[in-house]
């Protein structure tokens, strides 16, 4: 393809994302496809004659988005958001465009000293401390990843990157037993052992007990295992927790254990500054991550990882071959050595991008209008008698069932939920996940795409209602 005709196609795809923009509204919100329907549309070996774009960007229509479900439709409700914006778009063109990798700062020194002072933005429209720097990470799983092993060579003195885990005393990582499951992935990516993961029991608001953490840390050591690193959660994936970050950042300070924060969705709620009371002690704090691709209007993937001491992150991952040596080593950041990969994208740009086309209000409006709905969406299910919250909503997130009177707790009570949601989910109108809070089945709405009015919630809470009811008629 010349250029000639690539700027005749872009055209195109451009008028293309506009329109998508405009008339998402119009997909089932979940791909509505059985498995393998894609892969029997998709040629089993690859042509050996190039086509023309046209051809392809019609099975793109034809075959690919029948496939796709559709999240950036603003009666996505499930799971968390992972948002996208004009803005973002556009800034993903020109990344694409430039083609950039962004390793060191000579491969790409706007991308570097852009990545410095957008985090630094973020760090401050969050209320984060100063004194954390940061780095983008592609998910909140590698920043927790990153995390462990520094906490991992700090609690072996680095003995572990030189002489193995098999030379070093037994480690152990610390969570709630409403963590998301990447810290397990990374414990055992580290190399620790699942085993090592210390499950803390959470109290009647799905928050860690920082007294089970102490009694915890107290019964590894006096069993010869050495506490390396406590992750709290800011946001629980379930229900939305908080853990308590003051007291068990005092039990990490007491106990010199290292103190990772992931609040992957809730730290953009964050920038609202009436909505922060659950950073208080995040001082204390030796790494944080959160994700502006969940509820930051900027397209995946763009995961906010901040750290206080970015020597101890650097000593951990920094390898030095001949041919990544720079002159100018010692004056620049090479962000290679924040994070696993070597290469790395120019991912601060369309944050950059969002954040000086929306500003600080746009944003703080967006975030709060979600977190409005929830609350509104809230009053309407406590109006209704035969629906319940199963959890205290948090922020933009609530898990609720439909309870219809004299029906007891079990069984039963589950299948009629999970049919319920499973009509929702079918009917392509809105797209609701499911959880299981205190052992029942649970349905979770989150609320935070960037197109969702209230119209849109209103519309959902009025198919549940009516599908709820629907099933009771049968
Ligand atoms: C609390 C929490 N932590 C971590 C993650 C993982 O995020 P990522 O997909 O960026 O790795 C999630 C995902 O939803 C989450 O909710």
């Amino acid at each position: 393809m010349d250029t000639k005709e690539f700027r005749r196609h872009a055209h195109a795809v451009a008028d293309w994302i506009a329109d998508y923009m405009e008339g998402v509204e119009r997909f089932p919100v979940r791909a509505q496809v059985r498995p393998g329907e894609i892969a029997s549309q998709l040629a089993v070996a690859p042509p050996a004659q190039g086509e023309p774009m046209e051809t392809i960007l019609a099975d793109f229509e034809s075959i690919v988005l029948p496939g796709v479900t559709h999240w950036q439709h603003p009666s996505f409700f499930a799971y968390f958001p992972a948002n996208s914006s004009p803005p973002s778009v556009l800034a993903e063109m020109l990344t694409a465009a430039l083609g950039a990798n962004c390793m060191l700062w000579q491969t790409s020194p706007a991308a570097t000293e852009m990545e410095t002072r957008v985090l630094d933005w973020l760090r401050q429209l969050a209320g984060l401390p100063e004194g954390l720097h940061g780095v983008i990470q592609d998910s909140a799983s590698s920043a927790t990843l990153c995390a462990i092993l520094t906490a991992r060579e700090r609690a072996t003195g680095w003995q572990a990157n030189e002489e193995g885990l098999g030379a070093t005393p037994r480690l152990a990582v610390y969570c709630s037993a409403e963590a998301h499951s990447s810290i397990e992935k990374d414990v055992k990516v580290a190399g620790l052992g699942r085993k090592q993961l210390r499950a803390i029991p959470v109290d009647e608001r799905f928050a860690m007990r920082p007294g089970a953490l102490e009694a915890a840390i107290a019964a590894d050591r006096a069993a010869g295992i050495v506490p390396a690193c406590v992750v709290a959660t800011l946001g629980t994936t379930g229900v939305g927790a908080f853990d308590p970050l003051r007291a068990i950042g005092e039990v990490c300070r007491r106990e010199g254990v290292f103190l990772h924060v992931d609040a992957a969705w809730a730290g953009s709620a964050a920038i609202l500054p009436d909505q922060r009371g659950w950073l208080d002690g995040v001082e204390y704090a030796d790494s944080l991550v959160f994700n502006p691709h969940k509820w930051l209007f900027t397209n995946f993937d763009c995961s906010a990882h901040f750290v206080r001491n970015p020597a101890e992150l650097v000593r951990t991952l920094e390898i030095l071959p001949a041919y990544l040596q720079t002159r100018e080593r010692s004056e620049v950041i090479d962000y290679r050595d924040w994070s696993v990969p070597l290469g790395r994208r120019f991912r601060a740009l369309k944050l950059w991008f969002v954040m000086r086309s929306y500003g600080a209000e746009g944003l703080r409006a967006r975030v709060e209008a979600h977190i409005a709905l929830a609350q509104e969406l809230e009053q309407w299910m406590a109006m209704e008698p035969d629906f319940e919250l199963v959890a205290p909503r948090s922020l933009a997130l609530i898990n609720f069932r439909y309870h219809p009177a004299g029906m007891d707790e079990g069984a039963a009570l589950d299948r009629l939920n999970e049919t319920l949601l499973d009509r929702l989910n079918s009917s392509g109108r809105l797209y609701l996940t499911q959880n299981r809070v205190n052992g029942a089945f649970a349905i979770r709405i989150s609320i935070g795409q960037t197109w969702t009015e209230r119209r849109h919630v209103k519309a959902a809470w009025d198919e549940i209602r009516s599908t709820a009811q629907s099933l009771e008629a049968r």
